[in-house]
């Protein structure tokens, strides 16, 4: 944990049940007070005043369930989702939100740690938010002396001070200031304490977490800790009591999510039926943030006059997205001089397009947040007028201020990606060399769209973490025509040779994936998908419908899509046998995945 990067930790609530005196009483009253204030409103993609909206209005119950997935690691967050099965859903028990402390009557040790991980905008800190609101409207866990939020975000920024448990806990919760550590002291038990353990020792903030985790520090408090799933693994199994993972909304929560959202029944219908028609646009909706997405684009479509196809890819989706969000800050700061409504401005563009650069040199990192220092390293003006009230609050954020720093975010991962992959199809199409050599470590001059498509494809399938697997899908979803013409003014013209896209859908089906987890190679598929090639998936289904499917010879990236359909499929099925499909051992080795979805393997 000393290493832990508190980055991708985002959130830690810990719940002290310390022993309750009259003057303690006092304080923790009025902290209740101040986290009711605090924790009531929820701004769901944009923190612009106004807009902020009541937790409990638009609070849908997320589906927490014991145990964590366990391609953890492995894969890029967004997969993770479509590894999930109808099965494993079967198996977990749901745990609801006020409950996650609670010791259920089959088991048998008392819950003092509780790890919570979930992909990003799984909704971790909308649960640990409600946690905190239900706590502090008096509604649940009243047992609980008092509530106490921390956040790793918060916190990376005072990593490097010296600090006690209670210096650091009055920094973030000013209302707790009047706490005297005597008081603290009484309910401590110190008998048993090593490392820190006394609440006004100083230290460094990680030490002093581990020693919290560990209990030893405030042993009696209870703690519930939320990450990401790649950072989860930092903490030692041996200190947590309880694993869970926020899934974000089952089948049953995204309909209510659109249903709750537009009240105009005949709206929210039709906005479902059409995600249920695109399957990758559904499975995306686990993620509460991508229904906000989803639910902006589509409801901008459907209620204007605008027509044209409704977005069925993920880039569709996301281009779409990025024209609505620009378009409405428009009308609401420029209205005296109206462009066209699909047109983009010159200044609309460039800071775009530096949100881009951002985007993409932060993205091989890792790194999710910007201090005001990454942000003009990229050119971006950080006065009140270009980035607080200009195009980007959209689609990028401050957080809250902390110590006079502020802190910036894209509204998600994906959009972080979104932008990264507009900004390096810019750089090619205009012919930025050194972005692209640097990126590709490679010297290749000029290389046509098809190489160049394929090149970031392979470096893509190098990486362990699957951390550019959304950004190459991206990347191929705007090499189609349609988004090509939609964002027009950002990715620059491109050459117009009618071999170009063939040749890229070509070569998707030849990629030799050797020694790629066959889990990653169904990214393959997808950005086939995002070309919009449905020849594949076409011939998938015709497959499953023939009578002696041995006769059918399957290549590859049939494979591929055949482990992911069968992946998906609703029903759970009986055996898989690798003998049974007429393919090469390369090809068997891609119908793995498909295992999950099956109640025998051979
Ligand atoms: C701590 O130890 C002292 C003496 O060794 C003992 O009197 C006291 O009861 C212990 N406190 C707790 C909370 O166990
Ligand atoms: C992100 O990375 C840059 C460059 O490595 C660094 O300067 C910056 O501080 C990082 N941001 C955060 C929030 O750590
Ligand atoms: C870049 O390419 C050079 C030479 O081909 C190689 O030695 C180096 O390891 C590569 N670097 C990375 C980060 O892949
Ligand atoms: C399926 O086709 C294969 C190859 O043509 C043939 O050997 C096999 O007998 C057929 N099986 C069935 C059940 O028709
Ligand atoms: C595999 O498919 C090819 C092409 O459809 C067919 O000719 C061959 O007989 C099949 N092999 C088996 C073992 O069924």
């Amino acid at each position: 944990l000393t290493s832990c990067s508190f980055q991708t930790l985002k959130y830690k609530t810990f719940l002290s049940a310390l022993s309750a005196d009259v003057g303690l009483q006092e304080i923790f009253g009025k902290h209740q007070i101040s986290l009711r204030s605090r924790n009531q409103h929820v701004a769901e993609g944009t923190e612009e005043a106004g807009r902020e909206t009541l937790l409990n209005e638009v609070y849908t119950e997320l589906y927490i369930t014991e145990e964590l997935r366990r391609e953890v690691n492995t894969q890029h967050e967004v997969m993770q989702l479509e590894t999930t099965t109808k099965t494993n859903k079967l198996h977990h028990t749901a745990i609801k939100n006020p409950d996650i402390f609670k010791v259920f009557p089959d088991q048998h040790r008392s819950i003092r740690v509780v790890l919570t991980s979930g992909v990003a905008g799984a909704g971790k800190s909308f649960s640990v938010q409600k946690f905190t609101l239900d706590w502090a409207e008096g509604l649940e866990n009243q047992d609980i002396s008092a509530v106490v939020p921390l956040s790793f975000r918060e916190m990376n920024l005072v990593r490097d001070e010296q600090h006690s448990l209670l210096t650091l806990i009055q920094l973030f919760h000013s209302t707790l200031q009047k706490i005297p550590a005597k008081q603290l002291r009484l309910s401590l038990d110190f008998n048993n304490s090593q490392v820190v353990s006394d609440v006004t020792q100083k230290s460094s903030v990680n030490v002093l977490l581990s020693n919290l985790i560990q209990g030893r520090l405030l042993p009696s408090a209870l703690v519930w800790i939320t990450s990401r799933p790649a950072a989860a693994n930092q903490i030692p199994p041996s200190c947590v009591d309880r694993l869970t993972e926020v899934r974000g909304f089952n089948d049953a929560q995204k309909e209510e999510y659109f249903r709750r959202r537009f009240p105009d029944e005949e709206l929210s219908s039709r906005i479902i039926s059409h995600i249920k028609s695109s399957m990758s646009l559904y499975i995306m909706c686990e993620v509460p943030v991508f229904c906000w997405i989803t639910a902006v684009v589509l409801e901008n479509m459907l209620t204007t006059e605008q027509r044209g196809e409704l977005p069925t890819t993920l880039t569709d989706m996301y281009s779409h997205f990025l024209m609505v969000q620009t378009k409405r800050k428009k009308n609401k700061y420029q209205q005296e001089h109206q462009t066209s409504p699909q047109e983009l401005t010159e200044t609309d563009r460039e800071v775009l397009l530096k949100l881009g650069r951002l985007a993409f040199e932060h993205l091989e990192k890792g790194n999710i947040t910007f201090y005001q220092e990454d942000l003009q390293q990229c050119g971006l003006d950080v006065t009140e007028a270009s980035v607080y009230s200009g195009v980007c609050t959209e689609i990028f954020r401050r957080e809250r201020e902390i110590f006079q720093k502020p802190v910036y975010s894209f509204v998600h991962l994906s959009v972080q990606e979104f932008l990264a992959a507009v900004y390096m199809f810019h750089c090619y199409s205009t012919r930025k060399v050194k972005v692209i050599e640097d990126f590709l470590n490679n010297s290749m001059k000029n290389p046509s769209l098809d190489e160049f498509l394929s090149r970031v494809m392979e470096k893509s399938l190098q990486s362990q973490t699957g951390h550019l697997d959304l950004l190459v899908r991206f990347l191929h979803g705007l090499s189609v025509d349609s988004n090509q013409r939609l964002l027009e003014g950002l990715l620059g013209q491109t050459e117009k040779n009618p071999e170009t896209i063939p040749r890229a859908i070509n070569n998707l089906k030849k990629i030799n994936s050797k020694g790629v987890s066959p889990d990653r190679s169904i990214n393959i598929y997808h950005c086939l998908m995002e070309m919009k090639d449905l020849s594949v998936h076409q011939e998938i289904q015709e497959f499953l419908k023939s009578e002696n499917k041995s006769e059918i010879k399957l290549s590859v990236i049939h494979c591929s899509a055949l482990a992911y359909t069968l992946q998906m499929s609703e029903e759970i099925l009986d055996e898989l046998d690798l003998d049974q499909y007429n393919t090469s051992n390369e090809g068997k080795r891609r119908l793995i995945p498909a295992v999950r979805n099956f109640r025998k393997f051979r």
